[in-house]
């Protein structure tokens, strides 16, 4: 496995392979790797001959401060996990490498940018449609694999690719899930076993919710069952349930297709954000 931090030696690098018709794969994380973006590398492994993975807390999709400071980091112990995973290539850039020179140029996403995760971080998927284009500019990667746990933010690079000509396969992995359901974070990493323990309720509420509006409950009735859930439980707060369609993550009061209609959670605790969505076709 080769390490650059360097964008030309990681450019001089990958031609190499491209010269010899290789296809390239590309994982793009925040590091503090687990068993989720594990998963994005077996994915990858089997549908390209050179898995390259990035490895770069990116600032500009940060809008709270204090998030930015305390989002873990462990270069050494992603470089180990990454190395027995049979990763070829890691990118592990300084915020200087990433953003020399200016960087004042935005992409907007439209309504998909102030909906639901948008609407509670403003800016954050302009920069992580920044980071991203930079991201594939630099690797020309065949493919790019992105976990489902992101689930608007999936669609903002879809959106990336589709609009912007990008020649790439775009993948979506299912979430990875610990034993009580709680989605597989990095900022679990933050939380306490109690915690990590109560936070299975995101999970049970998604499921829950997801069977009753199958069985034909209104979606505002389920809406309302999840608020009075988290209403008893003393340490997580909700901070948005909503039942939305894919194709633009605004609310929706009924169901006109499963297939693209998703149930999305964002709760807080112990000062920890933790997002988790399940497709009502899951
Ligand atoms: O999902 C993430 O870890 C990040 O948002 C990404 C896609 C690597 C961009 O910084």
């Amino acid at each position: 496995m080769n390490t650059f931090k360097k964008i030309e030696e990681l450019r001089a690098e990958l031609l190499k392979y491209r010269l010899e018709n290789k296809k390239i794969g590309l994982v793009p994380t925040m590091g503090a790797l687990h068993h989720g973006h594990i998963s994005l590398v077996e994915q990858a492994k089997e549908k390209s001959d050179v898995v390259a993975v990035s490895i770069f807390v990116n600032p500009t999709q940060f809008n709270n401060p204090e998030d930015l400071e305390k989002y873990p980091r462990n270069i050494e112990r992603d470089l180990d996990l990454l190395k027995k995973a049979g990763c070829d290539i890691v990118f592990t850039p300084e915020v200087t490498e990433m953003y020399a020179g200016s960087h004042d140029l935005k992409i907007s996403f439209g309504v998909l940018e102030n909906s639901l995760e948008g609407k509670f971080r403003p800016g954050h998927f302009s920069g992580v449609g920044q980071i991203v284009s930079k991201l594939f500019n630099i690797f020309q990667p065949d493919s790019a694999f992105f976990g489902q746990k992101d689930l608007q933010q999936f669609f903002i690079i879809k959106k990336l690719i589709d609009q912007l000509c990008f020649p790439i396969e775009l993948h979506m992995i299912p979430t990875k899930r610990e034993d009580n359901g709680l989605a597989m974070s990095s900022r679990n990493e933050r939380l306490t076993q109690e915690e990590k323990l109560e936070a299975g309720l995101i999970y049970q509420t998604l499921k829950q919710s997801a069977e009753a509006i199958l069985e034909g409950t209104s979606i505002h009735h389920v809406i309302e069952q999840a608020n009075e859930l988290f209403e008893k439980n003393e340490r997580l707060t909700l901070e948005y349930f909503e039942v939305v369609e894919t194709e633009n993550f605004t609310g929706i009061s009924t169901v006109s297709d499963p297939k693209t209609t998703a149930l999305c959670i964002a709760a807080e605790i112990g000062k920890v954000r933790l997002i988790d969505n399940l497709l009502l076709n899951y």
